[in-house]
């Protein structure tokens, strides 16, 4: 199957990821432009939460960022998922699927993401799996850059690995900006550069999250507090150098009253206007 690249965005302006703990707020389309599931909590569900789900997904453009992939896993890849998830797509109309770039030892949990290593063979690896999953959901995923605390058996950086992954694979990318602050700081390495040798024109949305302050040095991915101020700078200069991709904030733990997720998309949508582009339009 060939897969056309994207000219478009999937959606525009500032996201929120949709939690069930969200289930008696109220999210206005004036606040929130789009908004993500991952397919995995959602799939089968049924009774209130399926009800509010739909009414959610016919009223806002969505998006889904998988759990359970493992696409680096050495495991054959679970095609009931894909096939579930393609149903999910078409059912609630979705406008891109993203995944992550690692593997997950056991059922998907957050925690349980396991880094790939970086090398040539799971490149290969990894691409063919990506290009699998492309030809039987006959559309393009997006791979999103992980938070990794080791890196076993490394020959190749993290950027080179991600870039080669894209490549082979022919994939588009979740930028995860977050995720580059974190492990620039954990494994030392400029951010910035990071972000200008990404690929622009694969990129499909970005995620910014907070994250916990283990020590100086080390920062963990919790997705559990508020996006702390050098993560929203990195944000800006991510625009500088890619233009105003499509934002969502992620908060999976210690979730706080909507009010203040909402204070947190304003600012993604404020950062995104100061950018200078007109990102109500989508296109570029
Ligand atoms: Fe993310």
């Amino acid at each position: 199957m060939s897969v056309d690249h994207p000219e478009h965005y999937p959606v525009d302006g500032a996201g929120l990821g949709l939690r069930r703990s969200m289930v008696d707020e109220s999210i206005s389309p004036d606040a929130v432009d789009f908004l993500e599931v991952a397919p995995e909590n959602w799939i089968g569900v049924g009774g209130r939460f399926g009800r509010w789900l739909r009414e959610y997904t016919e009223r806002f453009p969505f998006v889904i960022h998988g759990l359970s992939l493992s696409i680096g896993s050495p495991a054959p890849l679970d095609l009931e998922l894909v096939r579930s998830v393609k149903g999910f797509i078409r059912e609630h109309d979705i406008r891109c699927y993203s995944e992550h770039l690692s593997y997950c030892s056991d059922h998907g949990h957050l925690y349980d993401l396991l880094p790939i290593p970086f090398t040539e063979e799971a490149v290969h690896h990894v691409a063919g799996r990506i290009r699998q999953v492309q030809d039987l959901l006959e559309q393009r995923i997006a791979m999103e850059n992980v938070s990794y605390y080791a890196a076993p058996g490394r020959e190749l950086d993290e950027l080179t690995f991600l870039n080669a992954v894209l490549e082979e694979a022919d994939c588009d990318l979740l930028l995860d900006v977050n995720n580059i602050y974190v492990n620039s700081i954990n494994h030392r390495y400029d951010p910035l550069e990071f972000l200008r040798g990404l690929p622009a024109e694969r990129i499909r949305y970005a995620h910014v999250a907070g994250h916990f302050d283990e020590a100086e040095d080390l920062k963990v991915d919790t997705h559990g507090a508020p996006v702390i101020d050098p993560v929203w700078e990195l944000l800006e200069q991510a625009y500088r150098i890619h233009g105003p991709v499509p934002t969502l904030l992620e908060r999976d733990f210690n979730i706080p009253p909507l009010p203040e997720l909402l204070v947190e998309v304003a600012r993604i949508r404020s950062i995104q206007a100061e950018a200078g582009e007109a990102v109500h339009v989508g296109c570029r």
